[in-house]
């Protein structure tokens, strides 16, 4: 670790995709690629530079977008050289797949279970393709396209189409995406007023971070500085189980909403539990300047926010935790995938349907995952070590508890609500990497 400290971002080497907010609602596509020649990988690269932009250049009324990552394997394949490569964090190097028991893909989801090819040491090159709507889709499929056709040495193995819907709702029916950190020098303001910029090295690698410390950066410098990592996981949604468990435990649908609303932390519309503690407030939810404007300070035991609940969990702001929430914050893109299950649906309709959650972050062991052992499924840092997050944890029968008075409400028999397809670590290198990458004479 160094204390040298250097807090001019260089905007024009990092990856907008990596730190600038997205449009709403806008459609996607995920693209998987196994390099099978480093010749043809290193000139996609070089042909998929000048179709990337930096933070410095972004245009949110940019019709469509792109961002780039690779896997560890796919940095073997285009021939990294393997001092180079031994740089990068052990985590890193073993990939998603292999750190399933510490993530808590186990059972349906563990990694035997996955959607191939994601787990496997194919997925080298994966690139996150938005358009602002679905008619400019066409042109960015195009797009994508043109990059790899034709290319021998170059086999898109996997693809995902995504989407934001116009209300902003994930598939359980609640607006995603509220909550983003601002991140120092970037210019971008965070969503909620109360919390300080966290330090740019938190997102982006070569810069100090909260700890006071610059990280070590993958070498050579060139390569590693200005870029981030990505843990993207393909969750699915048991949606008709959610609604059913719902059912089973309120008397009405208004009780149901407010079950649900306990779960997430937020009501569907987004307004947080901590500001509207008894019943939704569309207007709230609607309004940016003051639906992510708060703390939980003044609701030490939960009476308004679960303790438990998911958004509580995931940003536990200044509420007494076990540790320290500016370690672990994250930045979120958040799609979903598959068709909605129509209002009222009770009965599983077979369709894969769930949110393709992207992790982007510079310390994958000390941001993604921990929180996923720790804050999604572990109970211990809020005093309930039996518990686990109710929306995405791995269940196994657990229990949920909304404190309440007179007296708390428990509820038992937790199913698991999501299941994790599959998901891969990737570096987003910064465009001179990038660069760097498409020049390697290895
Ligand atoms: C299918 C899976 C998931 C669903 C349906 C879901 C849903 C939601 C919803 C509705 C919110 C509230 C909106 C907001 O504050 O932006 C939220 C917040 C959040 N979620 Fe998730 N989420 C999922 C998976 C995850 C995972 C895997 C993680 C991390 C490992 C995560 C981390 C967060 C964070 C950090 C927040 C913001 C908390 C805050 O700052 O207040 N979520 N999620």
């Amino acid at each position: 670790m160094t204390t040298e400290t250097d807090t001019s971002l260089e905007l024009d080497d990092i990856q907008a995709a990596a730190l600038m907010p997205r449009p709403n609602p806008y459609a996607g596509a995920y693209l998987a690629l196994r390099i099978d020649d480093r010749h043809a990988g290193r000139e996609l690269i070089g042909r998929l530079i000048p179709l990337l932009e930096p933070v410095s250049s972004f245009d949110p009324d940019r019709p469509v977008s792109l961002g780039v990552g690779l896997s560890f394997a796919g940095l073997e394949a285009i021939g990294v050289p393997a001092e180079s490569l031994a740089t990068f964090p052990s985590e890193f190097q073993q990939g998603m797949a292999a750190r399933a028991a510490y993530l808590g893909d186990v059972g349906e989801s563990a990694p035997e279970n996955w959607e191939k090819p994601l787990g496997s040491k194919d997925v080298h090159l994966v690139v996150a393709a938005l358009a602002r709507d679905t008619s400019l889709m066409e042109n960015l499929v195009r797009l994508a396209q043109d990059a790899v056709r034709n290319r021998s040495g170059i086999t898109p193995i996997w693809t995902l189409d995504v989407h934001v819907p116009p209300d902003g709702r994930e598939q359980f029916g609640f607006k995603d995406s509220i909550s983003e950190p601002a991140v120092e020098g970037t210019g971008i303001l965070g969503s909620n007023p109360h919390e300080a910029p966290l330090k740019a090295g938190e997102f982006v690698l070569g810069y100090q971070d909260e700890t006071g410390d610059v990280a070590p950066v993958p070498q050579p410098e060139v390569l590693g500085r200005n870029g981030t990592y990505v843990a993207f996981r393909k969750l699915h949604q048991r949606v008709a189980a959610f609604r059913e468990y719902l059912g089973q435990n309120a008397a009405d649908d208004a009780e149901q909403e407010w079950l649900a609303a306990k779960f997430v932390g937020r009501w569907p519309s987004g307004a947080p539990l901590a500001l509207a503690a008894d019943k939704d407030d569309p207007e709230l939810g609607a309004d940016p300047a003051r639906n992510n404007a708060f703390m939980y300070g003044d609701d030490p035991r939960g009476l308004k926010c679960p303790v438990g609940a998911h958004a509580r969990r995931m940003n536990a702001r200044d509420a007494v935790i076990t540790g320290q929430v500016r370690l672990h914050r994250m930045i979120r893109r958040g799609t979903n995938y598959g068709p909605s299950l129509p209002p009222g649906v009770l009965d599983d309709d077979g369709a894969d349907r769930g949110l393709m959650f992207a992790f982007v972050g510079a310390h994958l062991a000390r941001q993604f995952e921990f929180v996923q052992q720790q804050w999604v499924n572990d109970g211990k840092f809020i005093g309930a070590p039996a518990e686990r997050d109710p929306l995405i944890g791995v269940q196994d029968g657990g229990e949920f508890t909304i404190p309440r008075r007179p007296i708390r409400r428990r509820l038992r028999g937790l199913p698991d609500f999501v299941v994790n397809r599959g998901g891969e670590y990737c570096f987003m290198p910064g465009l001179r990497a990038l660069r760097w990458l498409a020049d390697l004479d290895t």
